[in-house]
């Protein structure tokens, strides 16, 4: 395994140098080099530099570029407009470097300098309750943080803080005292049935407690015995948080998503911290008394009526709440799993509370310079109309009836050209799962998080455009003439000239490491999406303009474009990967 310095890096140190060689006055200046339409690059710093040094930019840009000296990395240099740099790089580097990527399994891509600890709060369902979508995005941008963050070397712990604990447990196992045998268990029960039954069971306890006052009052005591752990009610409360688990894990395992137990640590599991979270709140000060409450303000936190709201940690009966939870949790995270950064992936409308927790968390001296948290929030799912998704009937949509849409309509799409590429019937089911799926879990990360989306399956399933079948398709594609080019292999060949096509293409595969350390540092997976997107449409106009196994090519040519559409398909099988999607082979 070797990492692969990026062209644009390679560049950037070039420059750096002949900066310093040609002007040792400036110190180590940066050359400020992009990305550029005239050129491959552009460097604009030494405009700034000239400024400080006095001198004529244009004149300092000439003599930077006598300093570069002969090398076959930067072939074309340029000064132009007011002391720009205009480079381009040798064709001979670029295949050179994209040679040693596809020899290194990570495609050259760096591990972080500085790996540290993260610990991820993602895909958190609520115990006895239906997931909706919402959900889906907690689950779908948190997998694909933990894939990329883990991918750089960064030791990821994953947290699913699931709703397991609160009042409206107290009524749920009351009814069951009183209904025994509705959870029993039973061998072999379907995620779907499972939830059936929490659902009926949710319905009738509700139905009851809001029009029998006495079956009320059993369920507060209920409650009351639970927050004291007494054993059968701890007994009855497990059953409703093992039925549910069934069902989480079959709208996972359909999500195509890896989700450990051990990882799965709800509300209930902070519950021995919560005591001790709020005495050194209110010991050090940061918590306060108010109205027989423990309260924390912050200055900058006032409702509508101007008056500052707080974030109760405990409140005046006596119960904690989802604050005292979630300090306890980041007490457990920093102290106990050695987290140097917190990430929460939660819903754009819990912003207000992480703000408010974490910075009682800075207070208490649990976040501070080293240890940080942030909540990567996401905006809401919309419906075709531009208004929250919801069904006809006005209810919030399962995410169940939604993925096994997803899977039918991507199962038409797929079967309209199975023929064509000869797909079984098995792989044709295998697929429409794959392409379903992933245009789910793409559409959700190919916009940024914080934005709401809308959900139209119709644009979802779309081979063109911005959609993961387009990617999908595009990997089949490679594939496919891999199979057609027989014994002919890719190989790289640097002294070929490249087309504006494959340079094109070549210089973005570069950019595949760049991409990922920024969306590892900026949790933007987006940006990956967009990436690949990108890469693919590189590789449309390649395809119009090259053509990879014509007879007319001389063989290194027929080599060399099947080595860069070979390094091509594993970038982006490598990059769909990292975002939770497949590529299957044949499609
Ligand atoms: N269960 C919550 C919900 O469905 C999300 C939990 C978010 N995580 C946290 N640490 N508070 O809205």
């Amino acid at each position: 395994m070797a990492s692969v310095p990026s062209l644009a890096s390679n560049v950037q140190q070039r420059l750096a140098d002949a900066l310093t060689a040609a002007l040792p006055e400036a110190g180590a200046a940066d050359p400020l080099l992009r990305r550029s339409d005239r050129a491959d690059f552009q460097a604009n710093g030494i405009l700034a530099l000239a400024k400080k040094l006095k001198g004529n930019p244009r004149e300092l840009a000439a003599k930077v570029v006598d300093a570069i000296g002969p090398n076959d990395v930067l072939g074309d240099i340029e000064v132009s407009g007011p002391g720009f740099l205009n480079i381009t790089i040798t064709d001979k580097a670029i295949t050179r470097t994209l040679a040693a990527r596809a020899a290194d399994d990570r495609l050259g891509v760096p591990f972080a300098a500085e790996p540290g600890t993260t610990v991820i709060d993602y895909a958190q369902p609520n115990v006895a309750k239906e997931m909706h979508v919402g959900h889906l995005r907690s689950a779908v941008i948190g997998d694909a943080m933990v894939q990329i963050l883990e991918f750089t070397g960064e030791k990821v712990v994953r947290r699913h803080h699931i709703g397991d604990w609160g009042t409206q447990f107290g009524m749920l196992i009351q009814y069951l005292i009183e209904h025994p045998h509705e959870l029993d268990h039973r061998d072999g029960v379907s995620g779907e049935e499972a939830m059936s039954n929490l659902n009926r069971l949710y319905k009738a306890s509700r139905t009851l407690f809001d029009s029998d006052e006495e079956f009320k009052d059993r369920a507060r005591r209920r409650v009351v015995d639970l927050q004291a752990g007494d054993e059968e009610t701890l007994a009855l409360w497990q059953k409703f948080v093992d039925e549910s688990k069934i069902y989480f894990y079959s709208v996972f395992e359909k999500l195509d998503m890896e989700i450990r137990d051990p990882d799965i640590v709800g509300e209930s599991g902070y519950n021995d911290m919560l005591d001790e979270t709020c005495r050194i709140l209110e010991e050090s000060g940061v918590a306060v008394r108010s109205e027989g409450a423990l309260c924390v303000f912050f200055d900058d936190v006032k409702g509508p009526d101007g008056n500052p709201v707080p974030l109760i940690v405990k409140k005046s009966n006596g119960g904690y709440g989802y604050a005292a939870t979630d300090l306890s949790a980041i007490r457990d995270r920093v102290q106990n799993l050695g987290a140097d950064t917190l990430v929460y992936v939660v819903d754009a409308r819990q912003s207000l509370h992480f703000k408010m927790v974490f910075e009682t968390a800075r207070r208490a001296g649990w976040l501070n310079d080293k240890v940080k948290a942030v909540q990567l929030a996401f905006g809401t799912v919309l419906g075709k109309d531009g208004k929250p998704f919801k069904t006809r009937e006005g209810e919030t949509v399962r995410l169940v009836d939604l993925l096994d849409e997803a899977i039918d309509r991507a199962t038409a799409v797929v079967r309209e050209k199975a023929e064509k590429v000869g797909l079984s019937d098995q792989e044709i089911v295998e697929n429409g799962r794959y392409v379903g799926v992933g245009a789910v879990k793409y559409a959700d990360l190919s916009t940024s998080a914080v934005r709401d989306y809308k959900f139209d399956l119709d644009q979802m399933v779309s081979l063109n455009g911005d959609t993961s079948v387009y990617l999908q398709y595009a990997y089949a594609r490679i594939q496919s003439i891999k199979r057609k080019a027989g014994d002919r292999s890719p190989v790289a060949h640097p002294e070929l000239a490249l087309a504006p096509a494959e340079r094109a293409l070549g210089l973005h595969l570069d950019q595949f490491g760049e991409v990922l350390a920024e969306v590892a540092s900026s949790y933007e997976p987006h940006k990956l999406a967009a990436y690949l997107y990108q890469l693919a449409s590189h590789l449309t106009t390649f395809y119009d303009q090259c053509h990879v196994l014509s007879a007319d090519n001389p063989p290194e040519v027929v080599e060399n474009r099947l080595f860069l559409v070979d390094l091509t398909g594993r970038t982006l099988h490598q990059g769909m990967a990292l975002l939770g999607i497949r590529t299957p082979e044949r499609l």
